[in-house]
């Protein structure tokens, strides 16, 4: 068979989304999708059944162009069409400062520093960044800001760090704590699990994280779990009521209603809220067992639905945000980078690369290892991580690349800044594993500095009574060493078309680098990090 005969073949096999005879703008435009997607792999890649020579070995990440697209935008602007993202520019400037970071690139000096003034400009008299200048603050950009200051700044005025207002962004955070535990993301705005998100992750960075931040968080999070599995943008604030006496009040035990569909972008916000507020949880709620029972997710629920996220062959295996919807080269780290997260928290461990498996989900040809082992390509089919990991960076290397640089939803689409940093940190994602580890936890336990650490303290708790004050440190160090323990497990790397493919891994929390979100936590908790040893191998479950 002549190759294009081999594909002719290979397309007819792919089973595509079955459709009723009922057609709407849903079914048409997935069957679309899959045919642009399907002819995106034939023309791009070799089929299994091909006997004629590979020009590659698998797709190949184009560096090169993503870097000079990223660099264009840094250094000439960001094109006319971005105008629309004037609220957002921390945001321009995190997708971009992150990319390089995850393509494994330092900036030079100057970039830092002007990048480190554009950012300082942003900053609210009032606490808090703003998404442009003489804009109001809002959680959004905050993050963005703080994120990116953590990759461009060091301690000290010049670096950047020591000039964020840590205490008036505690203060702006406080300003918009709602009665049920929740924040609203900017004053006089709305509730929004991304608001809490990018507050806890700022105040996980900077060390402003205190029990009166943190009241009524977990069953606000909890309250967003949709019946899908995954999580809505919100939960309604007020919902069944009674009257007594001529008195209308709020029923607190009724059941709250999740606002909005299950969406990828908010299941990351949710999830990843869930897990940095894991040791207040520990060491604020009653143990589990006792008639306060804590509050809990539905943890299966939650892996059925991100698993469904997951696109079928003939969608090349991206991940989508809903269900019904197209896949997305975004939601390769919205819903991709989840899996780490649960992964992480569940302590749910892959087996070592070594027995038998087929990946049946796979698009390209080198998924045939039957016999177990390595692929030709080094691929070891036995990974049995909660989804999978080769079919979603076919996605991201054969439709998310831009043929002129950058990376993209899907084709025909332009690349863009965002698309670029999420479809980056989702092919990330799916090459590396990074999970907590017990020894590196035990070993900053150990070494901890409480007097260093509570020099830090922007609450007033350390004016408070004894075991107040105690509590409030012992959460800190507990959401030290839990952050900062999470790291890459080497041995699990696996990367299609060959490991010149690698980018760098990154902490699942923040979509950080390990290393940036260690410098900027080390400073602000005042601690000393001691070298870090190869991560213990993760034991079978
Ligand atoms: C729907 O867009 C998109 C949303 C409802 C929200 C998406 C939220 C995120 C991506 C999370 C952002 C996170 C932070 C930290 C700010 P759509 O209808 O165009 O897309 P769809 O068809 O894929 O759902
Ligand atoms: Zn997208």
């Amino acid at each position: 068979m002549t190759s294009s005969e081999v594909k002719q073949t290979y397309a007819r096999s792919q089973r595509p989304t079955p459709v009723d005879g009922y057609p709407t703008s849903t079914s048409t435009l997935q069957t679309a999708t899959e045919n642009i997607l399907l002819k995106q792999l034939l023309d791009s890649s070799r089929i299994p059944g091909d006997a004629s020579p590979p020009s590659t070995t698998g797709p190949v990440l184009q560096r090169n162009q993503h870097l000079q697209f990223l660099l264009r935008n840094l250094l000439q602007g960001f094109p006319q069409r971005y105008v629309s993202q004037d609220a957002s520019q921390p945001w321009l400037l995190f997708w971009t400062l992150q990319g390089f970071s995850v393509l494994g690139v330092g900036l030079d000096d100057k970039i830092k520093k002007r990048a480190r003034e554009t950012l300082l400009a942003l900053q609210h008299p009032d606490g808090g960044f703003a998404g442009g200048p003489g804009q109001f603050s809002h959680l959004l950009p905050t993050y963005a800001a703080v994120c990116s200051l953590a990759i461009v700044g060091q301690p000290g005025q010049s670096g950047a760090w020591d000039a964020i207002d840590r205490r008036k962004m505690y203060d702006f955070f406080m300003s918009l704590k709602q009665p049920d535990g929740s924040f609203l993301v900017s004053h006089d705005a709305e509730v929004d699990v991304r608001g809490i998100y990018c507050l806890l992750a700022v105040a996980t960075l900077l060390n402003i994280l205190t029990p009166e931040l943190l009241a009524g968080l977990p069953e606000f999070i909890v309250s967003c779990q949709t019946y899908e599995g995954g999580f809505g943008n919100a939960s309604f604030p007020e919902w069944d009521f009674q009257e007594e006496n001529d008195e209308v009040t709020r029923v607190p035990s009724a059941p709250r209603p999740v606002l909005g569909e299950a969406h990828g972008g908010y299941t990351f916000c949710a999830f990843a809220s869930w897990v940095l507020l894991q040791p207040y949880i520990r060491s604020y709620y009653t143990p589990a067992g006792s008639a306060n029972t804590n509050p809990t997710i539905d943890y299966r629920a939650l892996l059925r639905w991100l698993a469904n996220m997951q696109g079928t062959a003939i969608e090349l295996g991206g991940f989508k945000g809903r269900t019904n919807k197209l896949v997305d080269g975004c939601y390769s780290w919205w819903v991709g980078g989840c899996f780490g997260l649960v992964e992480g928290l569940l302590g749910i461990h892959a087996a070592p690369p070594a027995s038998t498996g087929v990946n049946e989900n796979s698009a390209s040809t080198t998924a045939d290892t039957s016999a177990g082992g390595a692929s030709d390509d080094g691929w070891h089919d036995a990974d049995d991580a909660l989804l999978n990991r080769r079919a979603l960076q076919e996605y991201i290397l054969y439709a998310g690349q831009h043929p002129a640089g950058g990376l993209r939803d899907k084709p025909p689409k332009p690349a863009d800044s965002y698309h670029t940093l999420y479809c980056l940190a989702g092919l990330s994602a799916a090459q590396h594993r990074v999970t907590p580890d017990e020894t590196r936890r035990a070993q900053l336990l150990e070494r901890w500095n409480a007097g260093e650490a509570r020099q830090w303290d922007v609450s007033g708790l350390q004016n408070l009574i004894t075991d107040q004050q105690a509590r409030a440190d012992a959460l800190r160090k507990d959401v030290f060493a839990s952050t900062l323990s999470w790291l890459e497990d080497e041995g699990a790397d696996e990367y299609i078309g060959g490991s010149g493919n690698r980018v760098n891994a990154t902490q699942p929390l923040f979509n950080l680098t390990v290393t940036h979100t260690e410098l900027m936590m080390a400073h602000f908790y005042g601690q000393k990090l001691p070298p870090r040893q190869a991560k213990t191998p993760p034991k079978s479950k």
